[in-house]
């Protein structure tokens, strides 16, 4: 089957994990295509059977950059419905992820079959600034999470941002679903899920919280600056941001911020030297460095 897949990620989470699901599926004997969204034109889907986008949770929802490139595509021609499958990674909670992003697709002309998390650490800066204070206790969390009560591991990693670190149980569950898709679209007529039917969150009001909070509720939370004593003048920030907010006119002063941002914090996790700071976050402070040694080696290999 010719099959595409779409694919942002901030921090790098997304691009590893969407990144071992395009070698796995050529590997199930796939044709795969793989496109990062803000990077270029991306192919035509017009050729291909299925269609797979991967991105980042951020608050409750897809990532709002995500949601402007899914705005911009083109609409696919004719009136058949064509199958695509989400998959995203998160600290834990996806909220309505999954129902907006399958709602959005539907007008470009592609109907959801399945959806998947992978759970990752946390790349929300506040988030590591707090769990800091009890990642000490990690190895003990470790030790819990073993066995029956796995489960609470995803519930634990909002103390423990690292807690989170996907293991060889979670590439399993992530080639089950990558194994489903394809034979999902080859069935017809497909049996479609509801968009709400494809997560049911597990936190209390993160569902509602997602079809609620806008970029602009977003910047509020994040209120990015970037400190002029400590910028290096690199325009890490630059490239990173993808919301394009960020302009760099005069290239010996640091880059302003403009009126865009989206509240994802890559210029903070991005900028090398630290210069930036956040709403509870002082300069570089929990920074994300991506995604940890072992994490990449999981997803290095064809599965073993
Ligand atoms: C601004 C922001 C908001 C986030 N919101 C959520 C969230 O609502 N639920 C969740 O489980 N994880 C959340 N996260 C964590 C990210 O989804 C997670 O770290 C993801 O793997 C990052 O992917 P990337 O490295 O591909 O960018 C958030 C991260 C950021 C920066």
């Amino acid at each position: 089957m010719k099959i595409l897949l779409l694919c942002h990620s901030s921090t790098g989470n997304t691009r590893l994990v969407a990144r071992f699901a395009a070698r796995h599926l050529a590997r199930l004997g796939h044709e795969v295509a793989f496109h990062e969204l803000g990077r270029g034109t991306p192919p035509d889907p017009v050729g291909f059977e299925l269609i797979g986008v991967a991105s980042p949770t951020m608050y409750f929802r897809p990532m709002f950059a995500v949601e402007a490139w899914i705005d911009g595509l083109a609409a696919l021609p004719g009136a058949t419905l064509r199958p695509a499958f989400l998959l995203c990674t998160c600290a834990g909670e996806p909220g309505a992820h999954f129902e907006l992003q399958a709602r959005q697709l539907r007008q470009k002309g592609l109907q959801v079959l399945g959806a998947h998390w992978v759970a990752m650490p946390s790349n929300w800066p506040p988030h590591r600034v707090l769990s800091r204070a009890v990642e000490p206790g990690l190895p003990l969390g470790r030790l819990l999470i073993r066995g029956p009560l796995r489960p609470l591991r995803v519930g634990l990693g909002f103390v423990w941002a690292e807690l989170t670190e996907p293991d060889a149980r979670d590439r399993r569950e992530l080639e089950d679903f990558l194994a489903a898709m394809p034979a999902a679209a080859a069935r017809r007529p497909w049996a479609p899920p509801a968009p709400e039917a494809l997560y049911r969150a597990w936190l209390p009001g993160a569902r509602l919280a997602g079809r609620k909070l806008g970029p602009r509720e977003a910047r509020k939370s994040t209120q990015v600056r970037i400190d002029p004593g400590i910028c290096e003048r690199c325009g890490t920030c630059v490239r990173a941001c993808p919301s394009g907010c960020l302009t760099w006119p005069d290239e010996s002063a640091p880059p302003r911020m403009g009126s865009g941002c989206t509240g994802c914090w890559a210029c903070y996790n991005h900028c090398p030297h630290k210069a930036i700071a956040g709403w509870g976050s002082p300069p570089g402070l929990g920074r994300y460095p991506g995604p940890s040694a072992p994490t990449r080696a999981l997803f290095a290999d064809e599965p073993r």
